[in-house]
């Protein structure tokens, strides 16, 4: 394709120094300049060719910190912790010309919190095309690698994939959406890409993103933050330590998840355990408001909190929290148009 692209240009280029030596034979100053302008072209021409296609080089993946500081501070709705940590290990990790191994983020929270949406925050921050990207990479368990007798095959796939994209980029990102899902043998076959080697068969992959996605940790979160509740304090008093051990505990402790059975966690090859914190009625109050601005609609506080008054609340008692964050409310929004 791109020496066909070539080709053509070349083809149109030489042409018309013919048609102009047709017309003026005897202006050599003409053929001069324009063998000049010809070579200039030449030149160009790569550069030109990166500005269309999307190429693994800084016209196209250059880190934006504010950009995502910005987003994360106005799109990202009660996740105080997340937002934080976040910009801190990225913005470290993309600025650091010399990490010792790839960024390993693990998101763990309640469904509909907004795990999926700060990977596309951050891959827009980094990527030019954001989640379009061919260098951004999602796999969902349920949807990639549903047969648990065909275990063998994923595995041998998913190690081609990854080898294959960072080798044509490194900088390439890679998203796991239902982690707790996946087979443990396939997350102990993507092992050796997290860890601190220089090389792995002469590919690096210290500057690649790795971020995992699952549900894990979200009941002892969960419980934390209504223990904040009931005693009248602040969710923003809520600290990354408050809520570091009880959900490795729960990860650890949870015999299904096949995050409990891979050593990912035993050797410390995730730099950053992310919680999300279940969302209350404010929160989804916020993100119907934002849909609305996203559709294009009128802003109308009154279905905003018909939406938010549609949700399910748990736990059963006092039901502070939405059982799904802001999932299906676009849909819901739908119905009161
Ligand atoms: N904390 C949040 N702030 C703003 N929007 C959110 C938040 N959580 C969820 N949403 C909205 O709900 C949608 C579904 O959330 P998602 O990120 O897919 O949840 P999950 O945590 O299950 O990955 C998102 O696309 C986003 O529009
Ligand atoms: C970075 O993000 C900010 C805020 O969204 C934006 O104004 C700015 O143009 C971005 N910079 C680049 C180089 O894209
Ligand atoms: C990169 O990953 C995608 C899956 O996201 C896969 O289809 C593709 O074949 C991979 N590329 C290489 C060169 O391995």
């Amino acid at each position: 394709m791109q020496s066909r692209t070539r080709l053509v240009f070349l083809t149109w280029v030489f042409s018309n120094l013919i048609l102009t030596a047709a017309i003026e034979p005897i202006s050599t100053g003409i053929a001069v300049g324009m063998a000049a302008a010809l070579t200039g072209l030449l030149a160009s021409y790569q550069n030109v060719f990166y500005y269309f296609q999307e190429c693994c080089r800084p016209e196209w993946i250059s880190f934006n910190r504010t950009g995502l500081q910005v987003d994360l501070e106005q799109k990202l709705f009660g996740q105080h912790i997340a937002s934080k940590v976040l910009l801190k290990a990225v913005s470290g990790f993309v600025n650091n010309k010399n990490p010792k191994k790839p960024l390993v983020l693990s998101l763990h929270g309640w469904t509909g919190t907004g795990k999926n949406f700060v990977s596309q925050l951050i891959a827009s921050s980094i990527y030019k095309k954001g989640m379009s990207s061919s260098f951004v990479h999602q796999f969902v368990a349920t949807v990639h690698f549903p047969h648990s007798r065909e275990i063998d095959i994923y595995k041998t796939q998913l190690q081609q994939w990854i080898k294959g994209n960072v080798s044509s980029c490194a900088r390439s990102m890679f998203i796991f959406d239902e982690m707790d899902k996946m087979h443990t043998g396939l997350i102990d076959s993507i092992k050796p890409f997290l860890d601190y080697y220089e090389m792995l068969d002469g590919v690096s992959y210290r500057q690649a993103i790795f971020i995992f996605l699952s549900n894990a940790g979200g009941e002892s979160i969960t419980q934390v933050v209504l223990d904040f509740w009931k005693n009248g304090k602040d969710r923003e008093e809520i600290q990354l330590s408050h809520l570091e051990s009880a959900m490795s505990l729960e990860v650890f402790n949870n015999k299904n998840s096949g995050f409990w059975h891979s050593s990912l966690i035993d050797k410390n090859l995730i730099d950053f355990f992310i919680p999300f914190l279940p969302l209350e009625y404010r929160h989804v109050r916020m993100c119907a408001l934002a849909e609305m601005a996203i559709q294009n609609m009128e802003k109308d506080e009154d279905i905003a909190d018909k939406v938010a008054k549609d949700m399910v609340y748990s736990p059963k008692d006092e039901r502070v929290f939405s059982s799904k964050g802001c999932k299906t409310i676009t849909s819901k929004l739908e119905y009161y148009k």
